[in-house]
């Protein structure tokens, strides 16, 4: 067995190097006079390898980010319903529905934040009350908050009175929790009156907000299936949605956001997708 030299570090711990080689000049970086070579353990340089186990983590590697989007985010326009934005723009705005989950929104924002992609959560009201901590996590990382009721109930059925309470209720719940007011709206099921959408326009100034892009992802067709559904319908200017209740979908997402990413789309909330449509 090899003798080995103890190194005493000026915080008084101890490490063991691996005996040196005798041989000068065998490519160790040298350590300066007054270093640990002319003191420490006999005037031999020190040999510094690099660190073969060191990997980076795997986000690092890709780099994909989102480019600071600084767009406005105030929409005026007339129209009650919007499943798209402008088609001469290379943006699309990714929706998230039915949260917040306590483990999948935060494992959702996680990945969201390494890449600098803001997105917009269509939030369930009786959630926002269970979990206010994280829809104050969601607006603080400068993602935008949309109502989607309070208690996911097929909103065709319901009488006026019952709808506005569905909005309402939601729509305090999330000023409760984040101190601000949600926008726009998206129905549960996609199921929404004519009349409806004008009711909650005209009450509450909240367009419906569908979708142009539907992978299925809440029949839990598997990762890799909601990625290459939403890679090949993407396109400019699309709503893309999917659902944070759902794990597998959560797992979908790096690649479709490095997907999309290296096609060139870049991500933006629906308010600012609104914004840039003008006075439609
Ligand atoms: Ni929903």
């Amino acid at each position: 067995m090899k003798r080995r030299k103890i190194l005493k570090l000026s915080s008084g711990a101890l490490i063991a190097l691996p005996a040196c080689s005798s041989k000068k000049g065998d490519g160790g970086s040298k350590i300066g006079k007054h270093g640990a070579s002319s003191s420490g353990y006999g005037g031999h340089p020190v040999r510094l390898g690099a660190n073969t186990q060191y990997r980076p983590p795997a986000y690092m590697n890709k780099g994909l980010r989102n480019p600071n989007m600084n767009l406005p985010s105030h929409f005026s326009g007339k129209s009650v319903t919007h499943s798209r934005g402008l088609s001469n723009q290379p943006y699309v705005a990714m929706t998230f529905d039915d949260g917040p989950h306590p483990q999948n929104t935060p494992r959702l924002l996680d990945i969201l934040r390494t890449r600098n992609i803001k997105a917009t959560f269509y939030v369930i009201g009786s959630n926002v009350d269970r979990y206010p901590h994280i829809v104050r996590r969601i607006v603080a990382e400068g993602h935008e908050i949309g109502n989607h009721t309070y208690t996911h109930r097929k909103l065709t059925a319901l009488s006026n009175s019952e709808l506005r309470r569905e909005m309402r209720r939601t729509e305090d719940a999330i000023v409760r929790a984040a101190a601000v007011k949600p926008r726009t709206m998206r129905p549960p099921y996609g199921a929404l009156l004519q009349r409806q959408r004008s009711l909650i326009f005209s009450d509450f100034t909240y367009p419906t907000i569908m979708w142009s892009v539907d992978p299925n992802d809440w029949k839990r067709p598997g990762p890799s299936v909601v990625r290459s559904r939403i890679l090949r319908g993407a396109h400019n200017g699309a709503i893309i949605l999917a659902h944070d209740l759902h794990a597998p979908t959560i797992d979908a997402m790096p690649g479709t956001f490095d997907d999309l990413l290296s096609k060139g789309y870049q991500f933006i909330t629906v308010s600012q997708l609104l914004a840039l449509k003008g006075q439609v």
